[in-house]
């Protein structure tokens, strides 16, 4: 039988791809026990939309199964997710570990149907995932995740609403339907703020924040009342020209919120009758750009009648169609973006 220092050697060769580190010098390695040819033991993630969890379960399975005498192993995970540095001059949400806000430089590129597919592929990772609709105006979250109702006040707070596993606030969900909005921008600051903040969101490993088309106030508001772990852009090929100028990445760089990739939606259409793809929008622009700009590219989604249907339905992609290489698309998108807040978490400890 191997001894405990045995064990922790053989899964000291095995390393956590992202953050480029072993098992046991991360102090990932957790509940080992050993009973007779019988190995079992935990790794600890620093979530558990980790991108390469396959990866090193089997690794860390080939590495236990080559000391002498053992013949099973139960390799399983656990997770303690890392919170992002709080910013002491910037209001925190008590519970929330990491803001992630998904953002572009123009309206109608997919910024709701992208933020509501990251959420809900984070809750299927077994992530404790909220999504906050900042926009005031036009709020399309409570359709997207078929969800609506008033939230309950508790203790002057509101309980967000769930769905998909998801806890959602939206503005649609507290204001007077058809009441029109004819707010500008100090007062939608405020509100935006205040639903935010108002919201009971309890303990989340991540919020997800749908920010309002417009390349300005939006974010600027978002960056002044909480701190963000990070922002996920979304572009159409043919708006990958508008990036660079756009006032919103810069505005995050100059904040310091780093901008943790670039999804290039509605790319290339293929025809569910022939199967022939048209660049209809062109196509791999955001590819380019966004090595230009030193941003990940973290996948394309291609333009999708399913996509649509899943939004107007209130039943996102990654939850009705999860086979689709659409779907697949977004859980890799979400995990990576995940995977890289738990490097600079990490690397902020
Ligand atoms: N990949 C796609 N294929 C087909 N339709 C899509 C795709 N992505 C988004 N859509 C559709 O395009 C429309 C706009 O998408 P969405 O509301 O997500 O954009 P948005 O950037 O949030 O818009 P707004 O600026 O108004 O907030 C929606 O009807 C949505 O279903
Ligand atoms: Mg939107």
């Amino acid at each position: 039988m191997p001894t405990i220092e045995e064990i922790l050697k053989a899964m000291s060769t095995v390393q956590e791809p992202e953050l480029g580190r072993d098992l046991v010098v991360l102090n990932m390695v957790k509940d080992i026990e050993a009973d007779g040819s019988r190995v079992s033991l935990k790794i600890e993630l620093t979530t558990p939309a980790c991108p390469m969890k396959e990866k090193m379960l089997a690794e860390a399975e080939a590495a236990l199964k080559r000391l002498p005498g053992v013949s099973e192993t139960k390799v399983e995970f656990t997770h303690r997710v890392l919170g992002q540095k709080p910013v002491p001059e910037k209001g925190s949400l008590p519970g929330v570990k990491n803001i992630l806000a998904v953002y572009a430089c123009k309206g109608g590129v997919g910024k709701s149907t992208v933020a509501a597919n990251l959420a809900a592929s984070l809750a299927l990772d077994g992530c404790s995932v909220g999504l906050f609709d900042a926009d005031i105006h036009g709020p399309n979250i409570p359709l997207m995740m078929g969800v609506n109702g008033r939230p309950e006040g508790v203790d002057g707070k509101l309980i967000p609403l769930k769905a998909h596993g998801v806890k959602i606030m939206s503005w649609g969900f507290v204001a007077d339907e058809g009441a029109p909005l004819i707010w500008r921008g100090p007062m939608v600051h405020g509100a935006v703020k205040k639903l935010l903040q108002d919201t009971q969101w309890g303990e989340l490993d991540y919020l997800v924040v749908d920010l309002p088309p417009g390349t300005g106030d939006a974010p600027l508001t978002l960056i002044q009342i909480v701190p963000l772990a990070g922002v996920v852009v979304v572009t159409t090929p043919q708006d990958v020209a508008l990036l660079d100028g756009a006032r919103g990445i810069q505005m995050f760089r100059k904040f310091k919120v780093p901008v943790l990739g670039l999804v290039e939606n509605m790319s290339g259409f293929t025809c569910p009758h022939c199967q022939k793809e048209t660049q209809i929008f062109s196509k791999g622009g955001g590819e380019k750009e966004a090595s230009r700009l030193k941003i990940p590219f973290i996948g394309a989604l291609p333009l999708d009648p399913d996509i649509v249907k899943a939004g107007d339905t209130g039943v996102p992609i990654v939850i009705g169609q999860p086979k689709t290489s659409q779907a697949k698309a977004i859980r890799w998108m979400a995990q990576i973006v995940a995977g890289q807040i738990s490097v600079a978490n990490m690397a902020a400890e």
